[in-house]
């Protein structure tokens, strides 16, 4: 017989998409064609000048096929540092404030292993992207729950975190626009507010921005950067996967203060190799050619947010249109509260073909929602919308509509 696991493994349940896919697999067996909504994973190709310069990397600048260094080509570096001062007149020094990583889902847990040991406490958001809480548990910590309230627009309330816990907190996380709830933050106060938090008890803030750029209504976000005396106190994550239709690349970068940036890549340096060059490459050109790209894919989004939006109130379901993201967060419809979002989800995707994720996934204070990823076509979602809404409607508990094999 095989040895266990490790504890850390063996506290994390399986993950949320891999379930999904369990179930995307048995409803196709059913003979569903399915209309995926549930993970963010963008639909359209990278666009084609940063996948020429790719090939053109690969296939002329041979000594991209060696191995990298885990702390990025120079020429990554100083896009990224160029684009922040661009972006948000924010200005990093690229030898020492800015570390390439291969997609920011490797950095975040790797962080938490750089700065967590067993014992510590982070503090977390709920509902989160998996990995803000995941990684705090894979390194043997604990996570102490900030809840993201609809009535507090899904910011938490600092002055509820107890003293106890936040003196021993390490780091507290933070993510906006935010994944799932499609939130944002008006102004720098809550930003001040939180600098103010680490300052006084001595631990720091990650800032996941990985969706700073897919924002509507004339929405910009903020960088954590942006708020004086944050470069002493934290560090912010930015992924090409959303942005620039790049999630199969992995490639993302942190930035911010120069000790925690040093640490992460310390502990890199013991695990990857970094980003293959060509890789890196082809990330720089996204940065430094026109952004019409990513307007485009904004533009994309921001239709699609309007057409779900709608169709969901035809059929009867009300949801706020989220300012940024690619996400709509929506509260279960009331008589199906009880059943709780995984049920929901589970009998959704097995009855209709219709893929959402619950909201329970993202954690404990994600009950009684599902999130809706607008990574499907319009048409797409039109026809998802038309399911779930004869799936609302039907009395039995688990009804399996006549649909077209795929
Ligand atoms: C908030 C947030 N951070 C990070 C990531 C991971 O991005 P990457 O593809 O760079 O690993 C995601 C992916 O969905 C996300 O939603």
């Amino acid at each position: 017989m095989l040895p266990a696991s490790s504890k850390n493994l063996n506290r994390l349940p399986p993950y949320l998409f891999v379930r999904l896919n369990t179930l995307k697999e048995k409803a196709r067996a059913l003979g569903l064609k399915i209309v995926d909504l549930g993970m963010g994973n963008p639909d359209r190709s990278t666009p084609s000048h940063v996948v020429e310069e790719l090939v053109r990397s690969v296939k002329e600048e041979t000594w991209t096929h060696r191995y990298p260094q885990t702390k990025g080509l120079p020429e990554l570096r100083c896009a990224i540092s160029d684009w922040y001062r661009r972006r948000f007149s924010v200005t990093l020094d690229p030898e020492t404030e800015v570390l390439p990583l291969v997609g920011s889902k490797e950095g975040l847990a790797h962080l938490m292993f750089a700065y967590l040991s067993s014992g510590d406490v982070a503090l977390v958001p709920s509902p989160c992207y998996p990995v803000h809480c995941n990684g705090v548990l894979l390194a043997g910590a604990k996570a102490h729950w900030m809840p993201l309230r609809e009535e507090n627009r899904f910011i938490p309330d600092l002055n509820k975190i107890p003293q106890v816990v936040a003196r021993k907190a390490r780091v507290m996380i933070l993510n906006y626009p935010n994944n799932p709830t499609g939130a944002v933050l008006e102004g720098l106060d809550f930003l001040k507010q939180a600098v103010q938090f680490v300052k006084k008890y001595r631990c720091f803030v990650l800032y996941d921005n990985a969706y700073s750029e897919i924002a509507f209504d004339g929405y910009q976000a903020p960088s954590f950067l942006q708020i004086p005396e944050a470069r002493r106190f934290g560090v912010e994550f930015h992924s090409f996967s959303k942005t620039y239709s790049m999630a199969g690349w992995r490639v993302a970068w942190a930035c911010g203060n120069a000790e925690i940036i040093g640490k992460l890549a310390k502990f890199k340096s013991f695990l990857d190799y970094g980003i293959p060059g060509f890789l890196q490459k082809a990330a720089a050109a996204a940065l430094n050619a026109s952004q019409d790209c990513v307007s485009q894919v904004t533009e994309l989004y921001h239709r699609r947010r309007d057409v779900l939006c709608e169709v969901l109130r035809g059929i009867g379901w009300h949801v706020q249109k989220p300012k940024a993201s690619m996400y709509v967060w929506a509260r279960l419809p009331e008589k199906f509260r009880k059943m709780g979002s995984l049920t929901f989800s589970e009998k959704l995707i097995l009855s209709t073909g219709v893929v959402v994720s619950p909201g329970v996934g993202f954690g404990p204070y994600g009950e009684g929602y599902v999130r809706f990823a607008l990574v499907c076509e319009e048409s797409d979602i039109r026809e998802a919308v038309a399911r779930i809404g004869r799936f609302l409607n039907t009395k039995t508990s688990h009804p399996v509509p006549k649909l077209v094999s795929a």
